[in-house]
């Protein structure tokens, strides 16, 4: 199988070993804590999970500059974006050496993480902005990813962690969250070689269906990953179970038995685009896939992106950067004319109107008033699934 990254073999930070966890659990007890935001428990969840293997916790402000500016650590691993402990108020964690990380997802605010606290720096104005623009290509506060990021603290904690559960993951989604250790060990048991990974924060339409099947021929797979974004996401989005009943619907109903593992990952999106591909190709390679699949405007919100700059950001990583190769897909549409999902790239003799295209905008104003979406863009129970919960939303 495919090496993890960085490392022969993954090493995931969340501790399994019950006794030791009790025993952690104990000592917590007696330490100071934090009350962490969303992203950083997230972080917490993918570092237990061995998603961002061979990282050994939160970084520090040296390495968060290098790979702001050269995609790289400082001891030249490389690494696209910063996962990093940010907070505003450190009044509770002064002088301490070890502190306990609280989860706000979960009620009660139970210790998600404990971390040893190697130092604690302050992001400087223009720092921040440097990391920003780097990572999201822009610095406008109404970008979804840049907002949330800047909001986030100028102090950083940096130091490594030990993952005491992976917070309302696998509680709330039992069938569909999975760890790379997990993913891992399926795909072994499956005898599975060669696996297509394909991230997605959205339903799954026609497009992205064909999508899989087309790179699973191209690279003559042994199966598909489908790997959803089960953590947060911006307003409008589709929440993750609603997305996760319509793949698996899908996935039963017009795919092969066997072919497809329809997994998730506790990871808030970030909407960065070309950095958050290269994200996605690091926890997809220690997830065990030797492919990722890179559409149109991967990971992109608005137009901050062009439509395949995630994919050519790939092109100017030296080439041991990673294992993972990109499947690079183009915009892939409905053909009227040929009855059947294409890329756009394959039928040069196809004008704009030989294509089924639906905004996004379009799709929800479809489904919300209760109006079927053609065939050719949405299975029908697809379909079906998103109609009940537009419904019931306008309802709501
Ligand atoms: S993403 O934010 O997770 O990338 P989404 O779930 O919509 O959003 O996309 C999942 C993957 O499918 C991405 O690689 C994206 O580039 C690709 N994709 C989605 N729609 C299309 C399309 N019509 N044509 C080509 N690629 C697409």
């Amino acid at each position: 199988m495919i090496n993890p990254h960085g490392s022969a073999d993954l090493m995931p930070l969340y501790v399994s070993d019950q006794n030791e966890a009790k025993r952690l659990l104990e000592e917590v007890k007696s330490l100071p804590s934090l009350l962490v935001n969303s992203a950083v428990a997230a972080n917490a969840v993918m570092l237990g999970a061995g998603y961002f293997n061979p990282l050994k916790g939160y970084m520090n402000l040296a390495d968060t500059m290098s790979i702001a500016e050269d995609m790289k650590m400082k001891d030249g691993l490389f690494w696209p974006v910063p996962i990093v402990n940010r907070t505003n108020d450190i009044s509770s964690i002064e002088n301490a050496g070890r502190i306990a990380l609280l989860d706000p997802n979960v009620e009660g605010n139970p210790v998600i993480a404990i971390q040893d606290v190697e130092s604690i720096e302050t992001i400087k104005g223009d720092q921040l902005h440097t990391i920003t623009e780097k990572i999201f290509g822009t610095t406008d506060k109404d970008h979804p990813g840049v907002g949330t990021f800047l909001s986030q603290g100028k102090y950083l904690i940096a130091g490594p962690i030990q993952v005491l559960n992976y917070s309302y993951f696998d509680g709330e989604f039992p069938d569909t969250f999975r760890t790379a250790v997990q993913i891992r060990d399926d795909i072994a048991k499956k005898g599975w070689e060669t696996v297509v990974a394909f991230q997605t924060r959205n339903p799954m339409h026609r497009a992205h269906e064909e999508l899989c099947k087309m790179a699973s021929e191209a690279v003559n797979a042994d199966g598909i990953l489908i790997h959803m974004l089960l953590g947060k996401l911006k307003k409008g989005d589709i929440p993750a179970d609603v997305r996760d009943a319509a793949i698996r619907k899908m996935v039963e109903l017009y795919f092969p038995a066997d072919t497809v593992m329809v997994t998730g990952y506790g990871f808030d999106m970030l909407y960065a685009g070309p950095r958050e591909a290269l994200l996605h190709a690091v926890f997809r390679q220690n997830a065990g896939c030797t492919h990722l699949i890179v559409g149109r405007d991967h990971a992109g919100v608005g137009s901050y992106y062009g439509p395949f700059d995630a994919q050519t950001i790939f092109d100017s990583l030296p080439p041991d950067a990673l294992k993972i190769k990109i499947f690079n897909a183009d915009h892939t549409a409905y053909s009227k004319k040929l009855n059947k999902v294409v890329m756009m790239r394959d039928v040069p003799d196809h004008s704009q109107d030989d294509f089924v295209l639906l905004s996004g905008t379009k799709v929800r104003d479809m489904l919300a008033a209760g109006e079927d979406l053609p065939e050719e863009f949405a299975r029908p129970e697809v379909a079906h699934i998103l109609m009940a919960y537009y419904q019931s939303e306008a309802e709501a």
